[in-house]
């Protein structure tokens, strides 16, 4: 949940939001029994891929930067060979939820959130399963090696588990108020982290960089990722900044999948 917006920056990308997009918000209950009926009757194609889910050293390059300022930037993030085949298996639309809210207005799918099962998988948006990269990208990502990883990249006291993962697809219109997540006033939360996989986006201005601020009108701009192929913004949610997006420039796109690591008692405590 979003917490913090500014009244006068919502009331403004409500007034400004895009004809497309708001038509897509209006009949977004239309737009998913379209979308489930094109998944039902609509022909199947498991997605094979070969390559293993990996995070690059590029992780530990940004650990020192992340330490220091409670973000880090980084590039190359997954191995050219992994990263080539979730390009070719991001997956239809019809997979994914449509948008349904002016603060964040873009389509997810593929979610999961901690469970104590290392066998949950992604049967309810993927009931033929045909696209294993996602949930073998979900298994590596609540794997031991990368909880250590992620401990390590944060410098934590506690170990860092993953609790939650989502995909989401932005495109025409959609954006992001900027916002703080609800979770930072949840007392028993210590560490939070947010690590934005930027898979791919048309580029450009407007195009669905997240984007760092002090203020909560994005005036004051901390950070804006530069790159969205293959680069991976992570951020402490704890930390006293907002995060959002300007509404993405008609004809542009972005593609990404977001995951939250936390410590091992949030998780315990949270069941
Ligand atoms: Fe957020």
């Amino acid at each position: 949940m979003a917490t913090d917006f500014s009244p006068s920056y919502v009331a403004r990308a409500a007034k400004n939001l895009h004809w497309k997009l708001r038509l897509a918000l209006r009949f977004a209950p239309w737009i998913k029994r379209w979308r489930l009926l094109r998944l039902r009757f609509g022909s199947r194609r498991v997605h094979t891929g070969v390559a293993i889910p990996k995070l690059t050293e590029n992780l530990e390059a940004g650990s020192a930067h992340f330490k220091e300022d409670k973000w880090a930037f980084m590039e190359n993030i997954f191995p050219a060979d992994f990263y080539r085949e979730l390009l070719v298996n991001w997956p239809k639309k019809r997979y994914l939820e449509p948008p349904r809210e002016v603060a964040k207005s873009y389509n997810t799918g593929f979610g999961w959130i901690h469970d104590y099962s290392t066998t949950s998988d992604f049967s309810n948006c993927d009931p033929r399963g045909e696209y294993p990269i996602l949930l073998s990208l979900l298994n590596y990502l609540r794997s031991s090696e990368i909880s250590s990883r992620v401990t390590a990249f944060a410098g934590t006291q506690e170990p860092l588990v993953l609790y939650s993962f989502i995909l989401t697809d932005a495109g025409t219109g959609a954006e992001v108020v900027p916002h703080k997540d609800s979770s930072k006033d949840d007392p028993r939360a210590k560490y939070l982290l947010n690590f934005i996989f930027f898979i791919d986006a048309t580029g450009g201005k407007n195009t669905g960089a997240l984007t760092l601020s002090r203020d909560n009108e994005l005036t004051d701009i901390m950070f804006e990722a530069p790159r969205l192929q293959n680069t991976c913004l992570a951020y402490d949610i704890l930390g006293d900044f907002y995060h959002g997006f300007p509404p993405i420039a008609p004809g542009k796109w972005r593609w990404v999948i977001t995951a939250q690591f936390c410590q091992k008692s949030y998780v315990e405590k949270t069941a």
